[in-house]
């Protein structure tokens, strides 16, 4: 099976396996300092036991100003010695049994909630155009969305400079602490991906006004870690995928990724969704199938969100190395994906929240059958108060945001030496 078969990476980083362990926030780095602590650690060292082939870190901010969320781990430029002593056990932790760890890099712009970040209440969320979040039409929709995100402001170069600036002091103070990498986070409409898209960028300097110029920041990132670090250094990037309801033309995508491939990437992971839509989140559960042989290509978009868009970017791009993200549970999906050429590699999110040793005790598990090595989670349910605030409040992101407090809060058991609990049907 190509699931369990070791594969490289440009960079020479040697993965045990085709199963990645994707970012997901933890959640449990309070402010003030936001920096990766000893109850994280407790949480990797089940994933670095769990027989991953790659271990993605949650989203770790590069702006003190702005976080994605009110317990996000910060990167800095000025660490202490302290910090980068808990960076290096946070690295080692993670790779102790040679499982290679990579640290995922963000900026959230315009989705910085209020109150995450250091920042007056006045402060505007950064963005590449002072374009607000949408969740829907209604006058409650438009209020939530000015009190929590704001309208933005269009950065200016200077801005635009520090972030570049930021992404890279969080590459070289992972690098230093002895991650094998990092992964630009360019998908769930944060800020990179704001610059991407053309909905989101609107300028016509030298960051927007046509594709190349909107990957230009993206560009520079890529180009300016390389240097700050290493040869063998990996370096990824995350983005969403593309479809009938995106805003993003197909041919401008492609452009954008021809650009990114070229310069000089290790792996691009698939995503998709934003705030304003989180398709990250669906709760879709897979069909039963018993042989790859008999697995429809609607069988494995069921079981795999955004496959048919990696297909659609392999048959362009035959070498760069694919990983898809959203959905996998069963071993003969992650497997039949795999042999259909695309993607390399399987970035799993929930399952690893419930069993964090899932490739070890599940799915690289030969005494367990084919049709037995699954694991399909029961669907989170809003509570009846979120529910009621749901019919006052129909955004599709409330039922995704709590669902990601849910699985953030099983990280968190783990964090506390207890079990996750065990919500598999
Ligand atoms: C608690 C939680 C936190 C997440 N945090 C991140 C993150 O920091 N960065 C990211 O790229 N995706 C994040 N995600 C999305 C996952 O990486 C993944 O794309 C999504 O959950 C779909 O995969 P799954 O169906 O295997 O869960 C998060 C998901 C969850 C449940």
């Amino acid at each position: 099976m190509l699931i369990s078969q070791e594969t490289g990476l440009p960079c020479g980083l040697r993965l045990p396996n085709r199963l990645v362990k994707a970012a997901m926030a933890e959640s449990m780095a309070p402010a003030p300092t936001h920096e990766p602590n000893d109850k994280m650690l407790v949480a990797y060292k089940e994933w670095a036991e769990g027989g991953w082939g790659m271990l993605l870190t949650g989203n770790v901010q590069v702006s003190e100003t702005y976080l994605g969320g009110p317990l996000d781990v910060l990167s800095s430029k000025a660490a202490s010695s302290d910090v980068q002593r808990i960076w290096k056990e946070w690295a080692s932790t993670c790779q102790e049994n040679g499982t290679p760890a990579v640290v995922q890099l963000n900026h959230p712009g315009r989705q910085s909630p209020l109150g995450a970040g250091q920042r007056g209440f006045f402060t505007k969320n950064l963005a590449p155009s002072a374009v607000k979040l949408n969740f829907g039409n209604s006058i409650l929709a438009g209020v939530a969305s000015s009190l929590l995100f704001g309208t933005p402001k269009a950065m200016t170069e200077e801005d635009i400079s520090l972030v570049i600036d930021q992404f890279v002091a969080g590459a070289k103070q992972s690098f230093q602490a002895g991650f094998k990498g990092v992964e630009l986070h360019g998908a769930h409409g944060y800020l990179l991906a704001q610059f991407l898209s053309p909905k989101t960028n609107l300028r016509t300097d030298d960051f927007g006004g046509s594709p190349a110029k909107r990957a230009e920041i993206v560009l520079r990132i890529i180009h300016q870690v390389r240097q700050a670090t290493s040869k063998g250094f990996c370096i990824g990037i995350k983005l969403n995928s593309v479809d009938a309801s995106s805003s993003d033309s197909m041919a401008d995508t492609m452009e954008q990724i021809g650009l990114i491939v070229e310069a000089g990437i290790d792996f691009l992971e698939i995503s998709g969704g934003t705030y304003e839509d989180p398709k990250m989140a669906q709760q879709k559960e897979p069909e039963i199938v018993t042989s790859t042989k008999e697995i429809k290509q609607t069988t494995l978009q069921r079981e795999s969100f955004f496959l048919s868009f990696a297909q659609t970017i392999r048959a362009n791009f035959p070498k760069v190395v694919l990983i898809v993200s959203g959905g996998f549970r069963t071993r003969l999906g992650m497997e039949a994906a795999l042999q259909s050429g695309g993607c390399d590699l399987i970035g799993i999110a929930r399952p690893a929240t419930v069993l964090p040793k899932l490739p070890k005790e599940i799915i690289l598990n030969e005494d367990i059958k084919d049709e037995d090595a699954r694991v399909s989670l029961k669907p989170v349910r809003l509570p009846k108060l979120y529910g009621y605030l749901n019919w006052l409040l129909p955004v599709k992101s409330m039922g995704a945001g709590y669902t990601s407090v849910y699985y953030a809060g099983q990280i968190q058991r783990m964090g506390d030496g207890l079990k996750p609990l065990d919500t598999r049907l």
